[in-house]
C-alpha cells in the first residue's frame, strides 16, 4: 500500500527531525532529504516542507534548493530559513532583527477565515528562534499572522498553495504547532492519516517476506528496544529461518544474560544464546585505555558473532536494528552533529567479509515510533520502557583495567541502584541510569575496622537522545538508602557518591 507523504527539505536545523516526527505524529508519514538531493519520484509526495537552518539567507553561505518542481505545483510549506528564502529571492527583504527573536511569543494577529490558521486563536503561543527577519513580504506575498515583535510572522503567496512562518510549529513550546501541520497537511493539502503502526507492521512483514524470501537471516539481539522490536517483525515475517544469537559479553548487568534469554524463548524466538564472558573477559585483560578496551570488546563481539554465523548453513542476510535518526544522520545537509553516536554502533561495524546482505526493517522510523510498533506486536512493555544500554556494557562503566571481580562487585551495585529506582517509582522518570566503577581505594571505617576499598559513582539523567543530558534530582532519602545497602551489602565497595555534572562537558558514560 502507498502511503500519502510528505517531503521534509533539510537545511540543516537542529529541528528538522522534530519536524518529521510531529508529522508522523499525525499519523503522516514523512521522510527528509538533504535540501539539494530532491529525490527523483519527487510526484510520489503531495505536500513538502522547508526547515530551518543554521545560515542566513544573506551570507555567503546561503543554502538555495531547486523549488523549480516544487514552488506553485504542490503544497508547500517554508519554515523560519525557508519563509526568509522565499521572501529574499521572489521580491521581499530579509534583514538581520533589531530586537531579539528567540524563545516565546505570542500571535497578536491572525487573518480571519484563513483556513491555515484554523481552530488557532489569536494568543497563541510560537517558538521563535532566528537572528534575520522579513522586513518585506515577497511579490504577492499576503501577511496571516503577526506577534509583537514580528509583523510578517506568517503569509501566503497569492495564487499558489504556498505558505510560510517564521516561528517553529515543530517544537512543543509552539502549543498550536502540531493543529497548524494539521491544518497545512489534511486541510489545505489534502493528506490522509494512514500511517499507522499497524499498518507499518502489515507492511513491513509482507516487504521482508518479499525481500528475504525462504533465505536465513542472521540477528544479533542486543536486550535492548531495537533489536527486540527489529526481530520480532522478522520472527513474523519468516519464523524460523531467522536465527537471532544473543552473546553473553560477561559485562552484561547481574542475571541479565539468562533473564533476557528467557524472556526471548517466551516471545517464540529463535535464539541462541552463547555464553563467551571468558572470551572477553581474556582479551580485555590488563588493558586500561578506554578506546583501547572498546576496541577489544568491539573484536571479540565480531569474532564470537562471525563464528556463530557460520554455524548457521547456508545464511544469506544479516538483520539490523538501524533507525531512521542512523538513516538521517548518515545524509544530513550539514553533515548532522551526531558523529559520536554513530561510532557507539556496536553491530555497525560487522565486517564484510560476512558478505551478508543487509536487512534493517526499522530503518524508516523513530525511537518512539520503534516503541509504539514494538506495543502493538504485543512486546512486554516493560522491555519496552527498557532505559538505554550501551553495547560495551560494564566494560565502559568500570575505570581502569576489567577483572571478573570488578564485573561482580558493580553488577551487585548497578542491581540495587536500578531495582531501588523502581522501587521508588522513579525508574520510568530516568532516561538512563547506571553505575561507575572508580580506579580509587579510599579509606573507611566498619565496625572496628579500619577498611580500604572501592569508590562507586551512580549517574541518573534526563535525556532525549543521548546528545544532552542532565543529571536527576534524585530525592536524598532515596540516594541516602540507596548508598546504605550498597555499603552494607557490596563486599568490596565504602563509598558512594552521585555525579551531578551535565552532558556537555561531561558525558554520560565515564569510560
Ligand atoms: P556518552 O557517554 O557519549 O553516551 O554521553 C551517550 C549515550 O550513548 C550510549 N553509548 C553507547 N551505546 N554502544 C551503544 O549501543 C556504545 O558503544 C555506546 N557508548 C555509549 C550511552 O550509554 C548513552 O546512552
Amino acid at each position: 500500500m502507498q502511503h500519502d507523504k510528505v517531503l521534509i527539505l533539510d537545511f540543516g536545523s537542529q529541528y528538522t527531525q522534530l519536524i518529521a516526527r510531529r508529522v508522523r505524529e499525525l499519523n503522516i508519514y514523512s521522510e527528509i532529504h538533504p535540501f539539494n538531493k530532491i529525490p527523483s519520484n519527487i510526484e510520489e509526495y503531495k505536500a513538502v516542507i522547508l526547515s530551518g537552518s543554521p545560515f542566513s539567507v544573506r551570507g555567503d553561505q546561503a543554502l538555495h534548493p531547486d523549488l523549480s518542481q516544487i514552488r506553485g505545483k504542490k503544497p508547500m510549506l517554508a519554515v523560519c530559513y525557508g519563509a526568509q528564502y522565499l521572501a529574499h529571492f521572489s521580491g521581499g527583504e530579509v534583514a538581520p532583527s533589531n530586537t531579539r527573536e528567540y524563545g516565546r511569543a505570542n500571535l497578536s494577529f491572525i487573518q480571519k477565515g484563513e483556513p491555515f490558521f484554523a481552530y488557532i486563536k489569536k494568543g497563541s503561543q510560537v517558538w521563535m528562534s532566528h537572528s534575520d527577519t522579513i522586513k518585506h513580504l515577497p511579490k504577492n506575498g499576503i501577511l496571516l499572522a503577526s506577534t509583537h515583535d514580528v509583523e510578517n510572522a506568517a503569509y501566503k503567496i497569492e495564487g499558489e498553495p504556498t505558505y510560510a512562518i517564521q516561528f517553529h510549529p515543530e517544537v512543543y513550546h509552539s502549543t498550536d504547532g502540531k493543529q497548524l501541520l494539521e491544518n497545512f497537511l489534511v486541510g489545505i493539502a489534502g493528506l490522509l492519516q494512514d500511517w499507522t503502526p499497524d499498518s507499518f507492521v502489515e507492511e513491513t512483514v509482507d516487504a521482508i517476506k518479499e525481500k528475504v524470501g525462504n533465505d536465513k537471516v542472521v540477528l544479533g539481539l542486543s536486550g535492548g528496544v531495537d533489536s527486540t522490536v527489529a526481530a520480532v517483525l522478522l520472527n513474523k515475517a519468516i519464523g524460523k529461518n531467522l536465527y537471532c544469537i544473543f552473546v553473553n559479553n560477561g559485562l552484561l548487568r547481574k542475571n541479565e544474560f539468562q533473564n533476557v534469554l528467557n524472556q526471548y524463548e517466551g516471545m517464540g524466538l529463535n535464539v541462541k544464546g552463547v555464553d563467551a564472558s571468558k572470551r572477553f573477559l581474556d582479551a580485555l585483560a590488563g588493558i586500561e585505555d578506554p578506546e583501547l578496551k572498546r576496541k577489544a570488546i568491539g573484536n571479540a563481539f565480531i569474532e564470537v558473532f562471525d563464528d556463530e554465523a557460520h554455524k548457521i548453513e547456508d545464511v544469506k542476510w544479516l538483520a539490523q536494528g538501524t533507525i531512521y535518526p542512523d538513516v538521517i544522520e548518515s545524509v544530513s545537509a550539514t553533515g548532522g552533529p551526531s558523529a559520536t553516536i554513530k561510532s557507539h554502533h556496536n553491530v555497525g561495524g560487522l565486517p564484510d567479509f560476512m558478505k551478508l546482505k543487509i536487512v534493517e526493517p526499522l530503518r524508516a522510523i523513530f525511537k518512539d515510533e520503534v516503541r509504539r510498533v514494538g506495543a502493538t506486536l504485543g512486546i512486554d512493555p516493560e522491555l519496552l520502557g527498557r532505559h538505554p544500554f550501551p553495547g560495551p556494557g560494564l566494560g565502559i562503566r568500570i575505570l581502569g583495567d576489567i577483572t571478573a571481580e570488578k564485573v561482580r562487585i558493580l553488577q551487585e551495585v548497578d542491581a540495587i541502584f536500578i531495582n531501588g529506582l523502581k522501587e521508588w517509582g522513579l525508574y520510568d522518570k530516568v532516561w538512563q541510569a547506571g553505575a561507575m566503577l572508580l580506579p580509587v581505594n579510599s579509606v573507611g571505617v566498619m565496625g572496628d575496622e579500619r577498611t580500604y576499598e572501592k569508590c562507586v559513582a551512580l549517574r541518573a539523567v534526563e535525556s532525549t537522545d543521548g546528545m544532552t543530558a542532565d543529571w536527576v534530582n534524585l530525592p536524598y532519602e532515596f540516594l541516602q538508602k540507596t548508598s546504605n545497602d550498597i555499603i552494607n551489602k557490596v563486599k568490596g565497595v565504602n563509598r558512594v557518591v552521585y555525579d551531578i555534572s551535565s552532558k556537555p562537558p561531561a558525558t554520560i558514560e565515564w569510560e
